[in-house]
C-alpha cells in the first residue's frame, strides 16, 4: 500500500521530512465524546477492544478530528495475558483486574504461549483499520514488555508499590524468569502476527521499567526487550518495520535502551531532548516528551511548551529523528480542542528546524 503520509515512519528511520509528525498514547479514548458514546453503547471496555467493527472506529476517531501523523491499533496491552487464561476484567474507576493472577509455583509451572487463534479479533481490527485508512497515514501495532505484563499479571491489578512482584524478583528470581520466557516467546509470535496483519510500524510499552533498580532493569527488562527486537520480522513488502522502545522512567538507561535494537525511543518529559539525543549519540530517533498534563492547562501554556520541545531537539537534519508525543497517555480529563491547537503547532513551528 503506498501511503500518503510517511513523514512518521521517515522520521523513525532518522530520513529527512518537512515538519516534525506527532500522534499521541492514548489519542482514542475517554477524553473524546464520541468515544465515551461508542464505549457506552457496547456496554465494556473489553467488548470494544474485541470487537473488530468497533476497535476500528474508534481506532480513526482522533484522526477524524486531527491530522495526525499516525494511527495506533485500538486495544490493550493486556489481550496476551486475557488469551493465557489469566481472566482479564475492568471495572469501573478500579482498571485491570485478574481473576486469575500468576502469583504462585503452580500457576506459573501452568503457565504457557497462548494460542494466537484467540487473538484474532486484533489481526482482524488490523486489517479492517488497514482498509479504511486507505494509505492516509502508517498503523502502529504494540504490545506490553514481558516485565510489564508481568507487573499486572503478577499483582492482579494495577498497584502502587509492585510488593508481590518485586517480592518474587528478591526471593524468586526463576519463578519471575520463567514468566518473562512465555511472555517474550508469546509477544514475539504476536508482534509478528500484527506485522503479518499490516501494521507499519511497532512500539513495546514498557512502562513499569522505571520502577526497576539500575541492575534489575537491565536482567529483569531490558534483556528480554532485546530478545524480541532480535526476533521481529522486520521486512514486509520491501519496507522496514520500524520499532519503538518505551520505558516510562527510563531516561536513565538511554544509552542502553539506544543500542538494544530498536529504531526510536520513547522517552517522558524528565528529560531535555538535546540530553536524550546526547545520551543516544543520535543512533535512534526520539518520540515524546510532553508532560500530558500541560493540556490541562492554558492554550498559551500548550504553545509555549510545544516550541519549547521542538527547539530542545534543535535542527533535525538528515540522521536525526523527532516524532513529538505525550511523555505518557493523553489524560482523560483533557480539554480536546486543545488537542488541534497542539497538533497544528507542531506542524508549522517544527518547519525552520527541518533543512
Ligand atoms: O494509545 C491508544 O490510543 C491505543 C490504545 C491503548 C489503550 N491501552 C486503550 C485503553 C494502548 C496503546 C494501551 C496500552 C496500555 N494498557 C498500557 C501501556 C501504556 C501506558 O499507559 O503505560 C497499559 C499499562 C495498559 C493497561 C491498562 N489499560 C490500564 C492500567 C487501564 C486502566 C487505566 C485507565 O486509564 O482507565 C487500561 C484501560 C484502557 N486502555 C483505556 C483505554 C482507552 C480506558 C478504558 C475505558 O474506556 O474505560
Amino acid at each position: 500500500m503506498i501511503l500518503k503520509n510517511d513523514y512518521f515512519l521517515r522520521s523513525l528511520l532518522r530520513k529527512s521530512v518537512p515538519y516534525t509528525p506527532v500522534w499521541f498514547m492514548r489519542q482514542a479514548g475517554r477524553y473524546l465524546p464520541e468515544y465515551r458514546k461508542v464505549r457506552k453503547q457496547v456496554g465494556s471496555f473489553m467488548n470494544l477492544v474485541t470487537n473488530p467493527e468497533y476497535a476500528c472506529k474508534v481506532t480513526l476517531q482522533p484522526l477524524e478530528r486531527y491530522p495526525l501523523d499516525a494511527a495506533i491499533l485500538f486495544s490493550d496491552i493486556l489481550t496476551i495475558p486475557h488469551a493465557m487464561g489469566l481472566g482479564l476484567n475492568f471495572l469501573e474507576n478500579h482498571g485491570p483486574i485478574f481473576s486469575h493472577p500468576t502469583n504462585n509455583e503452580e500457576s506459573i509451572i501452568k503457565l504457557t504461549v497462548p494460542d494466537l487463534n484467540d487473538l484474532n479479533y486484533v489481526f482482524d481490527t488490523i486489517r479492517l483499520v488497514n482498509k479504511e485508512l486507505d494509505g492516509k497515514v502508517p498503523l502502529i501495532g504494540f504490545s506490553g514488555s514481558p516485565w510489564t505484563l508481568a507487573c499486572y499479571m503478577v499483582e492482579g491489578q494495577s498497584s502502587k508499590e509492585y510488593k508481590t512482584i518485586k517480592t518474587m524478583l528478591y526471593s524468586r528470581p526463576d519463578l519471575l524468569h520463567k514468566i518473562l520466557e512465555v511472555n517474550t516467546e508469546s509477544i514475539i509470535q504476536y508482534l509478528n502476527s500484527q506485522i503479518e496483519a499490516g501494521v507499519q510500524a511497532i512500539m513495546l510499552f514498557d512502562s513499569w521499567g522505571g520502577i526497576l533498580s539500575d541492575e534489575a532493569f537491565k536482567v529483569f527488562s531490558l534483556d528480554y526487550n532485546k530478545k524480541i527486537f532480535s526476533k521481529i520480522n522486520r521486512q514486509r513488502n520491501g519496507n522496514i518495520i520500524p520499532i519503538i522502545h518505551f520505558t516510562k522512567g527510563g531516561a536513565v538507561w538511554i544509552k542502553d535502551i539506544s543500542s538494544s535494537g530498536c529504531d526510536a525511543i520513547g522517552v517522558d518529559w524528565t528529560i531535555n531532548l538535546r540530553e536524550a539525543r546526547d545520551k543516544s549519540l543520535d543512533s535512534v530517533a526520539i518520540q515524546g516528551n510532553m508532560d500530558p498534563m500541560v493540556l490541562l492547562g492554558s492554550h498559551k501554556s500548550v504553545i509555549s511548551e510545544a516550541r519549547r520541545i521542538i527547539d530542545s531537539f534543535g535542527m533535525v537534519g538528515e540522521s536525526a529523528g523527532h516524532i513529538f508525543n505525550l511523555g505518557h497517555g493523553m489524560n482523560k480529563d483533557t480539554p480536546h480542542e486543545l488537542v488541534l491547537d497542539l497538533v497544528n503547532e507542531i506542524h508549522s513551528y517544527s518547519r525552520q528546524y527541518h533543512v
